[in-house]
Protein backbone atom coordinates (compact mmCIF):
# COMPACT_ATOMS: atom_id res chain seq x y z
CA UNK A 1 0.00 0.00 0.00
CA UNK A 2 1.68 3.12 -0.86
CA UNK A 3 1.94 6.03 1.98
CA UNK A 4 -0.42 8.55 2.12
CA UNK A 5 1.04 11.63 0.70
CA UNK A 6 1.57 14.18 3.21
CA UNK A 7 -2.35 16.59 2.83
CA UNK A 8 0.32 19.80 3.39
CA UNK A 9 2.16 19.57 0.73
CA UNK A 10 0.38 22.31 -1.44
CA UNK A 11 0.77 21.37 -5.00
CA UNK A 12 4.39 20.63 -5.44
CA UNK A 13 6.82 23.12 -5.78
CA UNK A 14 4.77 25.70 -6.99
CA UNK A 15 4.71 28.79 -4.52
CA UNK A 16 2.00 30.09 -2.84
CA UNK A 17 0.65 32.44 -0.50
CA UNK A 18 -0.69 31.41 3.17
CA UNK A 19 -2.70 33.93 4.67
CA UNK A 20 -3.09 34.00 8.36
CA UNK A 21 -5.85 35.70 11.06
CA UNK A 22 -5.67 35.70 14.36
CA UNK A 23 -4.23 32.02 15.11
CA UNK A 24 -5.59 30.08 12.34
CA UNK A 25 -4.67 29.64 8.13
CA UNK A 26 -7.73 31.29 6.25
CA UNK A 27 -6.71 30.66 2.81
CA UNK A 28 -4.03 29.17 0.88
CA UNK A 29 -3.57 30.24 -2.55
CA UNK A 30 -1.25 31.06 -5.47
CA UNK A 31 -1.68 34.71 -4.79
CA UNK A 32 -3.06 36.26 -2.08
CA UNK A 33 -4.29 39.96 -1.62
CA UNK A 34 -2.82 40.85 2.17
CA UNK A 35 -4.78 44.34 1.97
CA UNK A 36 -2.84 46.22 4.36
CA UNK A 37 -2.20 42.74 6.36
CA UNK A 38 1.68 42.16 8.09
CA UNK A 39 3.35 39.61 5.57
CA UNK A 40 6.39 37.50 6.45
CA UNK A 41 8.11 37.14 3.10
CA UNK A 42 9.15 33.52 2.42
CA UNK A 43 11.50 34.03 -0.70
CA UNK A 44 10.66 31.04 -2.10
CA UNK A 45 12.11 28.69 0.86
CA UNK A 46 10.47 25.94 2.16
CA UNK A 47 7.43 26.48 4.69
CA UNK A 48 7.13 22.78 6.47
CA UNK A 49 4.64 22.74 9.41
CA UNK A 50 6.47 22.36 12.54
CA UNK A 51 8.32 19.53 13.81
CA UNK A 52 6.67 16.90 16.10
CA UNK A 53 9.27 14.62 18.86
CA UNK A 54 6.93 11.33 18.91
CA UNK A 55 9.62 9.93 21.68
CA UNK A 56 11.09 11.95 24.48
CA UNK A 57 12.12 11.72 28.39
CA UNK A 58 11.98 15.51 29.87
CA UNK A 59 12.62 14.22 33.02
CA UNK A 60 16.01 13.08 32.41
CA UNK A 61 17.34 15.35 29.63
CA UNK A 62 20.84 17.69 30.25
CA UNK A 63 20.98 15.41 33.65
CA UNK A 64 24.86 13.88 32.01
CA UNK A 65 27.15 13.95 34.17
CA UNK A 66 25.01 13.42 37.40
CA UNK A 67 25.67 11.92 40.01
CA UNK A 68 28.55 10.36 37.27
CA UNK A 69 28.55 9.71 33.51
CA UNK A 70 27.83 6.02 31.57
CA UNK A 71 30.89 4.32 31.90
CA UNK A 72 29.76 1.77 29.15
CA UNK A 73 27.38 3.71 27.45
CA UNK A 74 24.88 0.73 27.29
CA UNK A 75 21.11 0.58 28.29
CA UNK A 76 21.24 -1.56 31.10
CA UNK A 77 23.94 1.04 32.59
CA UNK A 78 21.46 3.52 32.20
CA UNK A 79 19.15 2.15 33.76
CA UNK A 80 21.37 1.89 36.70
CA UNK A 81 22.38 5.24 36.26
CA UNK A 82 18.91 6.63 36.58
CA UNK A 83 18.05 4.35 39.64
CA UNK A 84 20.84 6.28 41.17
CA UNK A 85 20.31 9.92 39.71
CA UNK A 86 16.37 9.86 40.91
CA UNK A 87 17.02 10.02 44.63
CA UNK A 88 18.91 13.56 43.91
CA UNK A 89 16.20 14.73 41.71
CA UNK A 90 14.62 17.79 42.75
CA UNK A 91 11.35 19.56 41.19
CA UNK A 92 13.32 22.92 40.71
CA UNK A 93 16.46 21.13 38.98
CA UNK A 94 14.10 18.74 36.80
CA UNK A 95 12.05 22.38 35.46
CA UNK A 96 15.25 24.24 34.68
CA UNK A 97 16.97 21.53 32.74
CA UNK A 98 13.49 20.85 31.05
CA UNK A 99 12.46 24.48 30.61
CA UNK A 100 16.23 25.10 28.62
CA UNK A 101 15.77 21.83 26.51
CA UNK A 102 12.07 23.25 25.42
CA UNK A 103 13.11 26.91 24.67
CA UNK A 104 15.94 24.60 22.15
CA UNK A 105 12.86 22.80 20.82
CA UNK A 106 11.23 26.28 19.77
CA UNK A 107 14.32 28.13 18.02
CA UNK A 108 14.46 24.70 16.10
CA UNK A 109 10.88 24.46 15.05
CA UNK A 110 9.37 21.28 17.06
CA UNK A 111 6.19 22.73 18.99
CA UNK A 112 4.95 19.33 19.85
CA UNK A 113 6.28 16.87 21.40
CA UNK A 114 5.47 13.19 23.67
CA UNK A 115 7.39 13.16 26.94
CA UNK A 116 7.53 9.82 29.14
CA UNK A 117 7.79 10.14 32.44
CA UNK A 118 9.13 7.94 34.63
CA UNK A 119 6.34 6.71 37.42
CA UNK A 120 8.88 4.62 39.57
CA UNK A 121 9.44 7.12 42.01
CA UNK A 122 7.48 7.70 45.68
CA UNK A 123 7.64 11.18 45.26
CA UNK A 124 6.36 11.66 41.53
CA UNK A 125 8.87 14.17 40.96
CA UNK A 126 8.52 13.79 37.15
CA UNK A 127 5.15 14.00 37.44
CA UNK A 128 4.35 16.71 39.66
CA UNK A 129 6.92 18.83 37.61
CA UNK A 130 6.47 17.68 33.84
CA UNK A 131 2.52 18.74 34.49
CA UNK A 132 3.73 22.51 35.39
CA UNK A 133 5.81 22.64 31.80
CA UNK A 134 3.04 21.06 30.54
CA UNK A 135 0.82 24.33 31.22
CA UNK A 136 3.41 26.96 31.20
CA UNK A 137 3.97 25.91 27.96
CA UNK A 138 0.73 25.23 26.49
CA UNK A 139 0.14 26.73 22.98
CA UNK A 140 4.10 27.27 22.66
CA UNK A 141 5.50 23.69 22.75
CA UNK A 142 2.17 21.16 22.75
CA UNK A 143 3.56 18.29 25.32
CA UNK A 144 1.82 15.01 25.67
CA UNK A 145 2.61 12.78 29.05
CA UNK A 146 3.33 9.50 28.95
CA UNK A 147 3.10 7.41 32.37
CA UNK A 148 6.04 4.83 32.42
CA UNK A 149 7.08 2.81 34.89
CA UNK A 150 10.97 2.76 33.90
CA UNK A 151 11.66 0.00 36.18
CA UNK A 152 8.87 -2.15 35.49
CA UNK A 153 5.21 -2.41 36.19
CA UNK A 154 5.56 -5.40 38.05
CA UNK A 155 8.94 -5.53 38.96
CA UNK A 156 9.38 -2.50 40.59
CA UNK A 157 7.45 -2.15 44.24
CA UNK A 158 4.17 -0.15 44.02
CA UNK A 159 4.50 0.74 40.62
CA UNK A 160 1.00 0.02 39.46
CA UNK A 161 -0.21 2.36 42.56
CA UNK A 162 2.11 5.07 41.34
CA UNK A 163 1.29 4.90 37.80
CA UNK A 164 -2.57 4.76 38.86
CA UNK A 165 -1.64 8.04 40.85
CA UNK A 166 -0.01 9.41 38.09
CA UNK A 167 -2.97 9.37 36.00
CA UNK A 168 -5.20 10.27 38.30
CA UNK A 169 -3.06 13.56 38.51
CA UNK A 170 -3.81 14.70 34.31
CA UNK A 171 -0.96 12.67 32.75
CA UNK A 172 -2.80 11.36 29.26
CA UNK A 173 -1.58 8.25 27.76
CA UNK A 174 -0.16 4.85 29.75
CA UNK A 175 3.31 3.96 29.04
CA UNK A 176 4.78 0.52 30.19
CA UNK A 177 7.62 -1.39 29.53
CA UNK A 178 7.00 -5.15 29.03
CA UNK A 179 9.95 -6.20 28.30
CA UNK A 180 11.79 -5.35 31.18
CA UNK A 181 9.60 -7.27 33.36
CA UNK A 182 11.43 -10.34 34.98
CA UNK A 183 9.83 -12.92 32.66
CA UNK A 184 7.50 -13.10 29.32
CA UNK A 185 4.92 -14.00 31.08
CA UNK A 186 5.15 -10.75 33.43
CA UNK A 187 5.27 -9.14 30.19
CA UNK A 188 2.59 -10.21 28.96
CA UNK A 189 0.69 -9.41 32.27
CA UNK A 190 1.90 -5.93 32.83
CA UNK A 191 0.63 -5.19 28.93
CA UNK A 192 -3.02 -6.42 30.05
CA UNK A 193 -2.76 -4.39 33.21
CA UNK A 194 -2.16 -1.49 31.22
CA UNK A 195 -4.46 -1.79 28.44
CA UNK A 196 -7.30 -2.30 31.20
CA UNK A 197 -6.13 1.27 32.76
CA UNK A 198 -6.49 2.76 29.11
CA UNK A 199 -9.40 1.32 28.13
CA UNK A 200 -11.09 2.45 31.34
CA UNK A 201 -9.79 6.15 31.21
CA UNK A 202 -10.27 6.38 27.10
CA UNK A 203 -6.45 6.98 26.84
CA UNK A 204 -3.70 6.40 24.21
CA UNK A 205 -0.89 3.97 24.75
CA UNK A 206 2.50 4.21 24.02
CA UNK A 207 4.85 1.09 25.55
CA UNK A 208 8.46 0.88 25.31
CA UNK A 209 8.21 -2.54 23.20
CA UNK A 210 10.24 -4.56 22.85
CA UNK A 211 13.62 -2.52 22.99
CA UNK A 212 16.15 -4.77 23.11
CA UNK A 213 18.57 -7.22 19.97
CA UNK A 214 16.45 -11.03 21.75
CA UNK A 215 14.74 -11.99 18.73
CA UNK A 216 12.06 -13.64 21.39
CA UNK A 217 11.34 -10.42 22.89
CA UNK A 218 7.78 -10.61 20.72
CA UNK A 219 5.31 -8.50 22.77
CA UNK A 220 4.50 -6.10 19.54
CA UNK A 221 2.25 -8.96 18.93
CA UNK A 222 0.86 -9.31 21.90
CA UNK A 223 0.50 -5.51 22.43
CA UNK A 224 -1.32 -5.64 19.01
CA UNK A 225 -3.43 -8.30 19.61
CA UNK A 226 -4.43 -6.26 22.39
CA UNK A 227 -5.38 -3.38 20.51
CA UNK A 228 -7.59 -5.74 18.22
CA UNK A 229 -9.33 -7.15 20.98
CA UNK A 230 -10.25 -3.57 22.87
CA UNK A 231 -11.39 -2.03 19.90
CA UNK A 232 -8.74 0.80 20.19
CA UNK A 233 -7.06 0.39 16.63
CA UNK A 234 -4.80 3.47 15.85
CA UNK A 235 -4.79 5.15 19.46
CA UNK A 236 -1.78 2.71 20.64
CA UNK A 237 2.05 3.14 19.74
CA UNK A 238 5.15 0.55 20.10
CA UNK A 239 8.16 2.24 20.42
CA UNK A 240 11.41 0.98 19.23
CA UNK A 241 10.26 -2.28 18.82
CA UNK A 242 14.42 -3.37 18.07
CA UNK A 243 14.15 -6.63 18.68
CA UNK A 244 12.04 -7.00 15.15
CA UNK A 245 15.26 -6.50 13.38
CA UNK A 246 16.09 -9.31 14.94
CA UNK A 247 13.29 -11.61 13.88
CA UNK A 248 13.08 -14.29 11.37
CA UNK A 249 11.53 -13.19 7.99
CA UNK A 250 8.82 -15.72 7.98
CA UNK A 251 7.65 -14.27 11.69
CA UNK A 252 7.78 -10.88 10.40
CA UNK A 253 5.37 -11.88 7.63
CA UNK A 254 3.07 -12.96 10.04
CA UNK A 255 3.29 -9.94 12.68
CA UNK A 256 3.28 -7.44 10.17
CA UNK A 257 -0.48 -8.06 9.29
CA UNK A 258 -1.27 -7.95 12.68
CA UNK A 259 0.22 -4.76 13.09
CA UNK A 260 -1.77 -3.64 10.14
CA UNK A 261 -4.93 -4.83 11.98
CA UNK A 262 -4.49 -3.27 14.95
CA UNK A 263 -3.32 0.12 13.19
CA UNK A 264 -0.54 0.32 15.66
CA UNK A 265 1.50 3.02 15.40
CA UNK A 266 5.26 2.81 15.15
CA UNK A 267 7.68 5.20 16.69
CA UNK A 268 11.60 4.52 16.40
CA UNK A 269 14.13 6.59 17.58
CA UNK A 270 17.52 6.00 15.45
CA UNK A 271 19.98 7.52 16.82
CA UNK A 272 19.88 5.82 20.33
CA UNK A 273 18.53 2.73 18.91
CA UNK A 274 21.90 2.44 16.49
CA UNK A 275 24.08 3.63 19.56
CA UNK A 276 22.99 1.37 21.98
CA UNK A 277 21.59 -2.00 20.42
CA UNK A 278 23.46 -4.46 18.92
CA UNK A 279 26.38 -4.09 21.88
CA UNK A 280 26.48 -8.17 22.19
CA UNK A 281 27.44 -8.73 18.97
CA UNK A 282 30.82 -8.82 17.56
CA UNK A 283 30.62 -8.72 13.84
CA UNK A 284 28.56 -8.01 11.54
CA UNK A 285 26.84 -5.64 14.58
CA UNK A 286 23.30 -5.11 14.06
CA UNK A 287 21.92 -1.85 13.45
CA UNK A 288 19.20 -2.33 16.17
CA UNK A 289 16.64 -0.54 14.62
CA UNK A 290 13.30 -1.53 13.79
CA UNK A 291 11.72 -2.08 10.54
CA UNK A 292 11.16 0.84 9.20
CA UNK A 293 11.27 0.48 5.12
CA UNK A 294 9.39 -2.15 5.38
CA UNK A 295 6.56 -1.60 8.02
CA UNK A 296 6.22 2.04 5.63
CA UNK A 297 6.17 0.28 2.52
CA UNK A 298 2.93 -1.95 4.19
CA UNK A 299 0.89 0.91 5.13
CA UNK A 300 1.92 1.15 9.12
CA UNK A 301 2.55 4.87 9.98
CA UNK A 302 6.27 5.37 11.58
CA UNK A 303 7.20 8.39 13.50
CA UNK A 304 10.49 9.19 14.75
CA UNK A 305 12.10 10.40 18.11
CA UNK A 306 15.31 11.72 19.80
CA UNK A 307 14.23 9.45 22.98
CA UNK A 308 16.85 11.24 24.87
CA UNK A 309 19.27 14.30 24.84
CA UNK A 310 22.42 14.54 27.29
CA UNK A 311 21.04 12.32 30.20
CA UNK A 312 22.68 8.63 31.53
CA UNK A 313 21.66 7.16 28.53
CA UNK A 314 22.58 9.37 25.17
CA UNK A 315 25.65 12.09 25.92
CA UNK A 316 25.05 13.83 22.64
CA UNK A 317 21.82 16.04 20.82
CA UNK A 318 20.54 19.25 20.15
CA UNK A 319 16.70 18.61 19.25
CA UNK A 320 17.07 18.90 16.01
CA UNK A 321 14.37 16.90 14.47
CA UNK A 322 16.04 16.72 11.04
CA UNK A 323 19.16 15.30 12.27
CA UNK A 324 16.98 12.27 13.20
CA UNK A 325 15.11 12.09 9.91
CA UNK A 326 18.79 12.36 8.25
CA UNK A 327 20.19 9.83 10.07
CA UNK A 328 17.18 7.57 9.89
CA UNK A 329 17.63 7.88 6.34
CA UNK A 330 21.04 6.49 6.23
CA UNK A 331 20.30 3.85 8.60
CA UNK A 332 17.71 2.63 7.39
CA UNK A 333 18.61 2.71 3.70
CA UNK A 334 16.02 5.51 2.87
CA UNK A 335 17.82 6.50 -0.13
CA UNK A 336 15.17 5.72 -3.10
CA UNK A 337 13.62 9.13 -4.47
CA UNK A 338 10.34 8.19 -3.16
CA UNK A 339 12.03 7.08 0.24
CA UNK A 340 13.52 10.56 1.45
CA UNK A 341 10.20 12.87 1.46
CA UNK A 342 9.01 9.68 3.93
CA UNK A 343 11.86 10.73 6.14
CA UNK A 344 10.82 14.42 6.87
CA UNK A 345 7.22 12.98 6.95
CA UNK A 346 8.14 10.65 10.07
CA UNK A 347 8.93 14.30 11.47
CA UNK A 348 5.43 15.77 11.31
CA UNK A 349 2.62 15.02 9.39
CA UNK A 350 3.15 10.80 10.67
CA UNK A 351 4.18 11.76 13.94
CA UNK A 352 0.86 13.88 13.96
CA UNK A 353 -1.06 10.83 13.46
CA UNK A 354 0.90 9.29 15.93
CA UNK A 355 0.39 11.69 18.56
CA UNK A 356 -3.32 12.05 17.14
CA UNK A 357 -3.27 15.76 16.70
CA UNK A 358 -5.47 17.60 15.03
CA UNK A 359 -5.80 21.29 13.12
CA UNK A 360 -2.39 20.25 12.03
CA UNK A 361 -0.89 21.69 8.79
CA UNK A 362 -0.82 23.79 6.33
CA UNK A 363 -4.22 23.76 5.05
CA UNK A 364 -7.49 26.57 5.50
CA UNK A 365 -8.82 25.52 9.13
CA UNK A 366 -5.61 24.35 10.59
CA UNK A 367 -3.80 26.13 13.18
CA UNK A 368 -1.37 28.81 12.05
CA UNK A 369 1.80 26.86 12.86
CA UNK A 370 5.01 26.66 10.46
CA UNK A 371 8.78 26.88 10.11
CA UNK A 372 10.57 28.66 7.45
CA UNK A 373 13.48 26.35 6.45
CA UNK A 374 16.30 27.68 4.50
CA UNK A 375 15.96 25.37 2.04
CA UNK A 376 14.59 24.70 -1.05
CA UNK A 377 13.00 21.38 -1.00
CA UNK A 378 12.02 19.00 1.84
CA UNK A 379 15.14 16.86 -0.12
CA UNK A 380 17.34 19.83 -0.10
CA UNK A 381 16.66 20.22 3.82
CA UNK A 382 17.42 16.62 4.32
CA UNK A 383 20.63 17.65 3.14
CA UNK A 384 21.77 20.40 4.82
CA UNK A 385 19.61 20.34 8.26
CA UNK A 386 19.21 24.56 7.68
CA UNK A 387 18.35 27.39 9.61
CA UNK A 388 15.04 27.82 11.06
CA UNK A 389 14.51 31.12 9.68
CA UNK A 390 11.71 31.69 11.27
CA UNK A 391 9.19 29.49 13.68
CA UNK A 392 5.54 30.61 13.71
CA UNK A 393 3.41 29.65 16.50
CA UNK A 394 -0.63 30.29 15.99
CA UNK A 395 0.05 33.20 13.94
CA UNK A 396 3.07 34.62 15.66
CA UNK A 397 6.41 34.27 14.89
CA UNK A 398 8.30 32.52 18.19
CA UNK A 399 11.87 32.49 17.02
CA UNK A 400 14.06 33.27 14.51
CA UNK A 401 17.42 32.09 13.25
CA UNK A 402 20.25 33.97 11.10
CA UNK A 403 22.01 31.41 8.80
CA UNK A 404 25.65 31.57 9.19
CA UNK A 405 27.75 33.16 6.84
CA UNK A 406 30.40 31.22 5.23
CA UNK A 407 33.16 33.03 3.46
CA UNK A 408 36.63 31.37 1.89
CA UNK A 409 39.54 33.56 1.82
CA UNK A 410 41.52 31.62 -0.41
CA UNK A 411 43.24 32.67 -3.25
CA UNK A 412 41.43 32.19 -6.71
CA UNK A 413 38.56 30.68 -4.36
CA UNK A 414 37.18 33.80 -2.64
CA UNK A 415 33.85 34.11 -2.15
CA UNK A 416 30.86 33.02 0.03
CA UNK A 417 30.07 29.24 0.13
CA UNK A 418 26.64 27.75 0.17
CA UNK A 419 25.70 24.89 -0.12
CA UNK A 420 22.98 24.93 -3.23
CA UNK A 421 22.54 21.96 -5.67
CA UNK A 422 24.40 22.45 -8.18
CA UNK A 423 23.08 22.68 -11.45
CA UNK A 424 23.23 20.24 -14.34
CA UNK A 425 25.67 20.67 -16.65
FE1 LIG B 1 12.41 6.05 25.66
Amino acid sequence: MPHPKPRWRPGDDAPVDIGIRGERIVEVAAVIDRGGASEIDGEGRLLTPPFIESHFHLDSVLSAGTPRRNGSGTLLEGITLWGELQPLLTQEGMRERAREYLRWCVAQGTLFLRSHVDTCDPRLIGVRTLIELREEFRGLVDIQLVAFPQHGLLRFPNAIRLLDQALDMGIEVVGGIPHYERTREAGIESIRLLMDRAQRRNLRVDMHCDETDDPLSRFAEVLAEQTVARDMQGRVTGSHLTSMHSVDNYYFAKLLGLLQDASLQVVANPLVNLLIQGRYDTYPKRRGLTRVKELIAAGVNVSFGLDCVMDPWYPLGTGDMLEVAWMALHACQMSGVEEIPLMFDAVTTAAARTLGLEDYGLETGCSADAVLLDASSVEDALRTRPSRLAVIRRGRIVARTTPPQRTLLADGLAGPVEFHQPAFR
